[in-house]
């Protein structure tokens, strides 16, 4: 699977499931811009794709906002060239009871999360549609496919996600332009990992948050272990590549969901 020449984008790209993507695409040929919330990681991940030959530029973003998700879009086309393949990882978790869930705190995560990922699949839709070819890929979740408990508002941002993918991908599929939703399982980030992740939150009475970790794998997972952001990024690369898959929602998840 070739993208020689490609040119990518990669949102919530500093770190995590996008810094893996962001090095799969590159490994896979692509130039690829990284664009994050954070501007200094985002040029950590920039510096990993040039080791691997290819272009990089890091962009400062909030895809929550219309206007910052427009300039990203224009800076990348201007600085890299036209885009092909754009990746739609950013994304932030809460952990609420539904009985403590705030209606802020149920809108911070959809704006990220299901806003987001509409802003930039539109802003990215726009440029690819006059060239017929695109590649979008929404990050979702297995809890966009399963509900998950006190994760209410993020089970339903990631289920908006998929719902969202599948019915653009229908509005653009016979336009060149495929749009399908990834969606990882459980991947030992600073979303799982420490004491603020789901692993050190999810603790029981004297549990550490590394025993808490392996447990949560064990337990929810067939294949026992956790995935990685290179697993992440082996879809992601192959979603790029293939042309007549568009509309799905797949997960990388060791045999957790269907
Ligand atoms: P992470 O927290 O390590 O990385 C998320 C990145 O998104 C960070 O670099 C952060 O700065 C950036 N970001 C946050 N808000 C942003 C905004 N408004 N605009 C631009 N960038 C923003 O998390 P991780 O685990 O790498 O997650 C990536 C995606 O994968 C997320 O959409 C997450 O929901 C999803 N996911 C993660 C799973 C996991 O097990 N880690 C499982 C299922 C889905």
């Amino acid at each position: 699977m070739q993208l020689t020449g490609k040119t990518a984008l990669v949102t919530g790209g500093g770190r995590g499931i996008g810094q893996g993507i962001a090095t799969a695409l590159a490994k896979a040929g692509a130039n690829v811009a990284v664009a994050d919330l954070e501007g200094d990681i985002a040029r950590d991940t920039a510096a990993r794709v040039e080791a691997l030959g290819r272009r990089s530029i890091a962009l400062r973003v909030d895809v929550s906002d219309p206007a910052s998700v427009q300039r990203l879009i224009e800076e990348t086309e201007d600085r890299l060239g036209p885009l092909d393949i754009a990746v739609n990882n950013a994304g932030i978790i809460g952990i609420h009871s539904i009985a403590e869930l705030t209606a802020a705190e149920w809108d911070r995560v959809m704006a990220v999360n299901a806003k987001g990922v509409f802003l930039c699949t539109q802003a990215e839709i726009a440029v690819m549609r006059p060239r017929r070819f695109g590649r979008i890929i929404n990050v979702a979740s297995i809890a966009g496919k399963v509900g998950f408990p006190d994760l209410s508002h993020y089970s339903a941002s990631k289920f908006a996600v998929i719902g969202f993918t599948n019915a653009v991908a229908k509005e653009v599929a016979a336009e060149g332009v495929t749009v399908n939703a990834l969606c990882p399982g459980i991947v030992g980030t600073g979303m799982w990992r420490g004491e603020e992740g789901l692993s050190g939150r999810w603790r029981q009475e004297g549990e550490s948050e590394q025993a808490s970790w392996e447990r949560h794998q064990k337990t929810l997972l067939p294949q026992g272990v956790a995935q990685t952001p290179e697993d992440m990024g082996q879809l992601a690369v192959y979603l790029s590549c293939a042309d007549h898959v568009t509309g799905q929602a797949i997960a990388v998840d060791g045999g957790f969901s269907l």
